[in-house]
Formats: C-alpha cells, sequence, structure tokens
C-alpha cells in the first residue's frame, strides 16, 4: 500500500522562524519544524512534502493543486499555516473550499490571546481541524488529527 502523503504549507514570514520573534514563536527554525514533521509522518506510516512561501497566489495555485491530488486519491490533506494570510485572505479561503482538500489550519501561537487583529480567520470556515497555541508540536499534532480522519474515512 502506498503511504498517505501530507502537504505542509507555511505562508509568508514563517521562513524567519528561530530569528522572527522568538518570545512568541520560540528558536525553531522553519527547516527543524520541517524535519519534524518528516519525523512525525514518517512514526505514523505516511510522508509529508513541506513548502514555503511567502505570496499569496503561489500557495493558492499550491491548494488548487493539492485539491487535484485529494481527487486523485494521492494526498490525504494539508497541514496549513497561512501566517498573516489568515487574517486578511478571502482568496484562500475560496482557494480550500474549491479545492475540497482537507485543510488543517495551524498556529504556532495562540492566536486568540494576542492582538484583536489576529482573532479572527478567514480559513477557519473552510478548514477540516484547527490547532491553535501549541507552538511548533501544533505541526506534529495537526499531521495525526489529518491521519486520523484519512484512515477513519478509509476504514
Ligand atoms: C501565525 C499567527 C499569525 O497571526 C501570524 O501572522 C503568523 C504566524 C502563527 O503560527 O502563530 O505569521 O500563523
Amino acid at each position: 500500500m502506498t503511504p498517505l502523503k501530507i502537504l505542509v504549507l507555511n505562508g509568508p514570514n514563517l521562513n524567519l522562524l528561530g530569528q522572527r520573534e522568538p518570545a512568541v514563536y520560540g528558536h525553531t527554525t522553519l527547516a527543524d519544524v520541517e524535519a519534524l514533521c518528516q519525523a512525525a509522518a514518517a512514526e505514523r506510516g505516511a510522508e509529508v512534502e513541506c513548502r514555503q512561501s511567502n505570496h499569496e497566489g503561489v500557495l493558492i495555485d499550491w491548494v488548487q493543486a493539492a485539491g487535484a491530488a485529494y481527487r486523485a486519491g494521492e494526498l490525504a490533506g494539508v497541514v496549513f499555516n497561512p501566517g498573516a494570510y489568515t487574517h486578511t485572505s478571502v482568496a484562500l479561503h475560496d482557494a480550500i473550499k474549491g479545492s475540497g482538500v482537507p485543510v488543517i489550519e495551524t498556529h504556532i501561537s495562540n492566536v486568540h490571546a494576542r492582538e484583536a487583529f489576529r482573532h479572527h480567520s478567514h480559513i477557519s470556515p473552510a478548514a477540516a481541524g484547527i490547532v491553535v497555541g501549541f507552538g511548533v508540536d501544533g505541526y506534529v499534532l495537526a499531521i495525526d488529527g489529518l491521519l486520523r480522519k484519512a484512515r477513519a474515512a478509509q476504514a
């Protein structure tokens, strides 16, 4: 059986993890996060592909392509930290809805305990699940949750 595949997407400024506001986001780099995701997936008999972009349109293209891969049975879903686009992007909401791919919205920080402009998410109404405030462990929780959903759907 081919292992379940997950796409891990990170949006704007997440390439700066490790140097960016360490009091909020910690000292872990994006490369560390991606290695954590690879290990978590492998432990669970799955595989991940990790990508990061600072550009909304690129993220939209990737979500659309993920929808096609999901429909083809090649992808279980997407773990997605959209960064600040969470709070601004109707286009990413539409891409998730339109593509039909299950997305687990993931945030390192607890956005609800921060500035008011971070309290609203355009992504949450289109997401299959949400992980918020567990630091970078949230990516592992999201991978676990997505795999559980995918395997429950297969059973
Ligand atoms: C973030 C929270 C967002 O509000 C912020 O713009 C980010 C990171 C998080 O992971 O906590 O870039 O998505």
